[in-house]
């Protein structure tokens, strides 16, 4: 059969009276009131097991969160979950593509207002997992000590930021795109906002909290997309990196922060894309990549970060933002399946003794609890494998753990 709005908005009036006592009927009846989610109990009403496929791990114990397997479920509002539906004409289509989706609309643990209260946001842990059809990791990036302590050695899912914006909405950072992306999701925006809103309702049911989302988030997906997606922002990076080997290292790396200068950067640079050497252009894009996803609520001032060239970069928080030595981040937490980008305002520089061993300074204390491990041992074997054996990109990775005892992801 094929799913009508109109035809989900009526289902949606006759299944609120059921409730035996399941998940889905306890969701159903928690939602029954609420007129801004018609679609959505729909949708519940003709799938049935959707909500106890997604949340099976947690319902079975299996998954080991700090929530007690109690999560908080993200509701597309109508206007949402329309445009999604109308992407997925065909029943089939529209379920192999909702289990991923609806993944990534479940937080791993049970989140109320007070917990988006964090001035500088919240990485919070999804069931996303496991990788698209075409065989693209939805999360390529291993989760942080500071997140499983946070949220349990379960939540391995991928992440969602989250940022309050005013009293009773909150900043949802999926990925960017200008709704021109190149990833096989990227219809699914079909013309909405890139950041999606989150309206605090606290709502309770048996499976933990709901909130109401106005958009249908989207995976995370590789940074080749990703940073095609924001031509408007990103095209001479773009350039410079289509002119490098880079691009398969960048997509398979994990872990991995894009210290991103906007064209704008690139241009008052003197356009080096253009005409530096391949050579001196790829040392500067590695001197740009960061080896752990440094979602910004775990950055703190004065902390040192190592690049994939082997340099170190310098964290400054102050009034004016957040600084990766002299660049100014302009767009924060562009979500990746590998990590994520941020936005610069120029190119930065790096002095002499940003390459030395940089002992740590002493900020190396986020609490997040991470000591620097030896975890990096099993990287080498591969190292004559061929892009990552030209870009010394594994070297790289086994001398950053130790060289910089962050404590980030
Ligand atoms: C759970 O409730 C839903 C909605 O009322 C119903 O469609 C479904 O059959 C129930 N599942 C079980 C296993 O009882
Ligand atoms: C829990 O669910 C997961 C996913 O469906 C499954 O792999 C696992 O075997 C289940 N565990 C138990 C104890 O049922
Ligand atoms: C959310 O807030 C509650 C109440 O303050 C707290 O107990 C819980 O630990 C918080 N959850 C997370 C994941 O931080
Ligand atoms: C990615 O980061 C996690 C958390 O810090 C770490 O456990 C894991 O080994 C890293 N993976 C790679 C390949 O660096
Ligand atoms: C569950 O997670 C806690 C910490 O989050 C850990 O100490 C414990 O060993 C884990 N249990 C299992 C069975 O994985
Ligand atoms: C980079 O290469 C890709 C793939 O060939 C292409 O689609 C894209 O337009 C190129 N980017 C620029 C800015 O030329
Ligand atoms: C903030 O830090 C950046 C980077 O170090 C610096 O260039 C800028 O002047 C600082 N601004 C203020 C107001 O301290
Ligand atoms: C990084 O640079 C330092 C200082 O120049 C050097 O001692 C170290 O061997 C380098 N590490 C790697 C992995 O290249």
């Amino acid at each position: 059969m094929r799913f009508t709005l109109a035809s989900l908005a009526a289902l949606a009036t006759s299944v609120a009276a059921q409730s035996s006592g399941n998940l889905t009927a306890s969701l159903l009846s928690s939602i029954s009131d609420r007129d801004d989610v018609g679609v959505f109990k729909g949708l519940l009403s003709q799938l049935p097991t959707l909500i106890d496929d997604v949340l099976s791990d947690a319902k079975n114990g299996s998954k080991n969160l700090t929530g007690n397997g109690q999560v908080t479920l993200l509701i597309p509002n109508d206007v949402a979950i329309g445009s999604f539906l109308a992407e997925y004409p065909d029943t089939e289509d529209l379920q192999a593509a909702l289990m991923p989706v609806m993944s990534y609309h479940v937080m791993a643990a049970p989140l109320k207002g007070t917990n988006f209260t964090q001035p500088n946001g919240l990485t919070i842990p999804t069931f996303l997992d496991g990788e698209d059809e075409s065989g693209t990791s939805y999360n390529l990036r291993a989760p942080a000590p500071a997140i499983q302590e946070q949220y349990g050695q379960g939540a391995t899912g991928q992440v969602l930021f989250a940022k309050l914006e005013g009293l009773d909405s909150v900043k949802l950072r999926t990925r960017q795109g200008d709704g021109s992306g190149q990833s096989s999701q990227s219809g699914l925006r079909s013309g909405m906002g890139q950041v999606a809103m989150m309206d605090i309702v606290d709502g309770e049911w048996d499976g933990g909290v709901y909130q109401i989302v106005n958009a249908v988030l989207e995976p995370p997906a590789p940074c080749s997309n990703t940073i095609r997606s924001l031509k408007d922002s990103l095209s001479a990076l773009d350039t410079a990196l289509n002119k490098t080997d880079l691009w398969a290292t960048l997509n398979t790396t994990p872990n991995v922060t894009c210290l991103a200068p906007n064209t704008d950067a690139f241009q008052s640079a003197g356009n080096p894309q253009d005409d530096l050497p391949v050579d001196d252009l790829t040392q500067a894009l590695l001197d740009h990549t960061l080896h752990s996803p440094t979602y910004t609520n775990y950055l703190v001032d004065g902390m040192k970060i190592a690049t994939a060239s082997n340099k170190t970069v310098r964290v400054t928080l102050n009034d004016t933002g957040i600084w990766f030595n002299d660049a100014k981040v302009v767009e924060e937490n562009i979500l990746t399946n590998n990590g994520l980008v941020h936005v610069l305002d120029r190119v930065m520089t790096f002095t002499d003794d940003d390459s030395d061993d940089g002992s740590d300074d002493g900020s190396d204390d986020s609490g997040s609890g991470d000591s620097s491990e030896d975890d990096d041992s099993d990287d080498s074997d591969d190292d004559d494998e061929n892009v990552a054996g030209v870009l010394k990109l594994n070297g790289v990775l086994v001398g950053a753990a130790a060289l910089v005892a962050f404590a980030l992801l």
